[in-house]
């Protein structure tokens, strides 16, 4: 299925998830997060913010993807305000095409529409160990806002991270 083109990035391109795309947004999830979803879950995200969900194309391969949440809850960056939140729930791009941009331009894009859609603000979390994605989401502006002890089911810590939109 066709979809528009956000942006294109060495010869890759950035476009919104249509449902086609999931068997192979679920395939690279398995290829490179510990952590997994229900084939629904991915679904539910797609149906309930579909400008945040994006792929990485190339070749008419799905190599990469992000897919974003609208919540609302307590600030992670403005003492106790309550506030409407961008979360990244999980992004990541096949091994054999990383550091090619991918990884930046999804996250830029997926901070575009968290924006749009009137998120003052935008967090994740990410393992204390993933220095990869930690110095990634440094560059773009996210700051360190809390350990969370044992986050994972494999017991290791995530932090959170966030950044202002305002
Ligand atoms: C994190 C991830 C999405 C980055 O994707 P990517 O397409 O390689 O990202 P980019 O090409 O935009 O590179 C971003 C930064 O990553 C770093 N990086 C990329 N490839 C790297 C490599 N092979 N070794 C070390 N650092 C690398 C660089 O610091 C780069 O910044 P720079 O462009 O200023 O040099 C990717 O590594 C990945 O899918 N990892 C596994 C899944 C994961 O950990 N997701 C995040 C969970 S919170």
């Amino acid at each position: 299925m066709q979809t528009t083109t956000l942006r294109t990035v060495n010869g890759y391109a950035i476009s919104r998830c249509v449902p086609q795309d999931i068997p192979s947004v679920i395939d690279i999830n398995y290829k490179t997060l510990p952590e997994h979803y229900s084939d629904e879950f991915y679904y539910e995200i797609l149906n309930s913010f579909p400008e945040g969900f994006l792929v990485a194309r190339g070749d008419d391969r799905v190599v990469g993807y992000i897919m974003n949440r609208v919540e609302f809850g307590f600030s992670n960056v403005k003492g106790f305000s309550l506030s409407r939140k961008g979360h990244v729930v999980s992004v990541a791009v096949l091994e054999e095409d990383r550091g090619k941009g991918l990884g930046r331009a999804l996250v830029e894009e997926g901070i575009r529409a968290i924006q749009e859609k009137g998120c003052r603000e935008v967090f994740l979390e990410v393992r204390i160990t993933n220095s990869v994605a930690i110095k990634l989401y440094g560059d773009l502006g996210f700051q360190t806002t809390q350990t969370l002890h044992h986050y994972y089911r494999d017991g290791e810590d995530a932090y959170l991270m966030a950044k202002s939109l305002a």
